[in-house]
């Protein structure tokens, strides 16, 4: 009896644990300093919501984002599990309340439902999909440029043609995609900061799962603030889960920027 206790006892301390693990999320709060912000601006990037069955979740999640304070709103791709999560979807962006500048990328996962769907439903929200198009903002008197590319993984990308015709000079140039491929495909000499997600940072963080993981896809940048030589990377562990239903030791995540001056 006393040993069917302690395995009772065990396997509820295991699900509360992995519980916490796959959503507790995390409000990451970075800074990055560019010399063209004339007033503080704060980007709130989510990623990889991958909408599952689990409502109580998608529900926390909507309440966190109600609380924050922010200019701009990022989604990064990567939206459903399956496709009748599209109605999930609609009602988690509906009720988002700050959408005044909102833009999303497709993530490799979209590419399998109806884009067309997907981009009805951000549009009817008054979230604008950049998919290799851009958006130039005056938010608090500093001039944008942001850049959604189509995921760079599986060659939907279009950087070049995307900014042909735009002037990236004197401008905070931001770049959104789904996948940190972008930054090794192109030469991103303008850009500012890259925001991207996709790793889920390995969304079971365990050393031999990460090191399979790790060499499966060619993980280089799997989570975090990544200084690089002219540009600032920011890969975001998203939201969700994909495959298992659960997250170990790499929480879900929130990624609240503040564009500051030096
Ligand atoms: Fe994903």
């Amino acid at each position: 009896m006393l040993y069917l206790i302690i395995i009772l006892v065990i396997i509820y301390l295991s699900y509360k644990l992995i519980d916490i693990h796959t959503h507790d999320v995390e409000i990451n709060r970075q800074s990055v300093y560019n010399d063209y912000i004339k007033n503080e601006i704060k980007i709130l990037h989510l990623t990889d919501l991958h909408f599952d069955f689990n409502k109580k979740y998608q529900t926390k999640i909507l309440n966190l984002i109600n609380n924050i304070e922010y200019d701009i709103l990022l989604f990064g791709g990567d939206y459903i599990n399956h496709k009748q999560y599209m109605i999930n979807l609609n009602e988690f962006l509906r009720k988002i309340e700050n959408k005044k500048h909102a833009f999303a990328v497709f993530g490799n996962h979209d590419y399998q439902y109806n884009l067309k769907k997907i981009n009805k439903i951000f549009s009817q929200n008054n979230i604008k999909i950049l998919n290799n198009e851009y958006a130039q903002l005056v938010i608090k008197k500093n001039e944008v440029n942001l850049i959604g590319i189509g995921s760079p993984d599986i060659d939907k990308d279009d950087y070049n043609k995307t900014v042909k015709n735009l002037d990236l000079t004197n401008s905070i140039n931001i770049l959104l995609s789904h996948c940190y491929y972008i930054i090794e495909k192109e030469n991103l000499n303008q850009i500012n900061l890259v925001l991207v997600g996709d790793t889920h940072g390995y969304q079971i963080n365990l050393p031999i799962i990460r090191n399979i993981l790790k060499t499966k896809f060619d993980l280089k940048y799997t989570a975090g603030k990544y200084i690089l030589n002219h540009l600032i990377l920011i890969v975001n562990r998203g939201l969700g889960t994909i495959k298992l239903p659960f997250r170990i030791n790499s929480k879900p995540e929130l990624l609240l920027l503040s564009l500051e001056n030096k």
